[in-house]
C-alpha cells in the first residue's frame, strides 16, 4: 500500500474575477508534517477548505489515501469524519462541556455506545492535558484550553489527517505555547498534519517541509532549514525574514520554550 495520505493535484478556485488558487499541487505522506505559510489573502484557508470540500474547488483533484475526495458520488461525510480540522476560532459548541464537545462526534457520527465514547473522549482530553476540565463549558476555559479541547475533539475521531488553520493566531502570546506543545507532541507521535501557521519555532521543530504560498500558488517548498537558510526565491526570503524578525522580537511567541 502506498504511504501517501493526501494528494492534491492542480487545485483551482476563483471568487468572481479573483483567482484565489491557481493550480496548487502537493503530496503528504503518512506521518509527515507540512507547514503552509504565506501572506494574507494568498489562499491558504481556501486550500484547506477545498481539501475537505467545505469550499468547492473549480478544478483539480484531491485524494485521501485511495478515495478521491473530488470524485463523483464520494461519501463526503465519511471523508470529513476521517479528517480532523482545527480552526483559528476553536468552533466549540458553547452549550456543551469539554467532555461533550469531544464525545459528540463519537456518539452522533461513529454511533459508539456512551461508555466507550466517554472513555475515548477522556483519553483524548488527557492527551491534551485537560482531563481535569472535562466538566467545564467553553466560556469557563481560556482560549488555549478551548483550542486544546478542539484538538482533542478532532483526535477522538481517529483521523487519518489533521488540518490546522492558524490554530494559535487568535490566542494571547502566553497561551500560544501550550497549544504548540500539544501539536509538536502530536507530530512526534506520527500524526499526518497540514498546518497553516506562521509560528517559526513550531515550523522549525515539527515540520518536515514548509510550503510557501503566494498569489494562489506554491512558490517554494522544502525542509525548514533549507528554506530558512537558503531560500531559492526572493519572495520566500523576504517573507521568512519578516516572520523570523517578528518571532525573534518575541511578538508572536513570548512563551515558546
Ligand atoms: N467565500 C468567499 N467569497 C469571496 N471571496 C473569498 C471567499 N473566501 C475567501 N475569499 C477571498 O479569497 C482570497 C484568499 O482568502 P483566504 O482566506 O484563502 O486567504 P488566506 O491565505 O487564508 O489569508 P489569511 O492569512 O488572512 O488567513 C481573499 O482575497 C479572500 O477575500
Ligand atoms: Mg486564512
Amino acid at each position: 500500500m502506498s504511504d501517501v495520505v493526501l494528494r492534491v493535484e492542480d487545485l483551482h478556485k476563483r471568487y468572481g474575477r479573483e483567482e484565489v488558487l491557481r493550480g496548487v499541487s502537493f503530496t503528504v505522506r503518512r506521518g509527515e508534517v507540512k507547514v503552509i505559510l504565506g501572506p494574507s489573502g494568498t489562499g491558504k484557508s481556501t486550500l484547506l477548505r477545498c481539501i475537505t470540500r467545505l469550499t468547492e474547488p473549480d478544478r483539480g483533484r484531491v485524494w485521501l489515501e485511495d478515495v478521491e475526495v473530488t470524485g463523483r458520488g464520494v461519501d463526503l461525510n465519511r471523508v470529513r469524519a476521517s479528517i480532523g480540522f482545527v480552526f483559528q476560532d476553536f468552533n466549540l459548541f458553547t452549550h456543551l462541556t469539554a467532555l461533550d464537545n469531544v464525545r459528540i462526534g463519537l456518539l452522533k457520527v461513529k454511533k459508539l455506545p456512551k461508555d466507550r465514547a466517554t472513555r475515548i473522549a477522556m483519553e483524548q482530553l488527557e492527551r491534551v492535558g485537560l482531563a481535569h476540565k472535562a466538566a467545564a463549558y467553553p466560556a469557563e476555559l481560556s482560549g488555549g484550553q478551548q483550542q486544546r479541547v478542539a484538538i482533542a475533539r478532532a483526535l477522538a475521531m481517529q483521523p487519518k489527517l489533521m488540518l490546522f488553520d492558524e490554530p494559535t493566531s487568535a490566542l494571547d502570546p502566553e497561551l500560544t505555547g501550550e497549544v504548540l506543545d500539544v501539536m509538536t507532541q502530536l507530530a512526534r507521535d506520527g500524526m499526518t498534519m497540514v498546518v497553516v501557521s506562521h509560528e517559526v519555532g513550531f515550523a522549525r521543530a515539527a515540520a518536515d517541509e514548509l510550503i510557501f504560498m503566494e498569489g494562489g500558488r506554491i512558490v517554494e517548498q522544502g525542509p525548514p532549514e533549507a528554506l530558512f537558510t537558503r531560500p531559492q526565491h526572493p519572495r520566500t526570503a523576504q517573507f521568512l525574514k519578516k516572520i523570523t524578525a517578528l518571532y525573534e522580537g518575541g511578538g508572536a511567541l513570548k512563551d515558546e520554550r
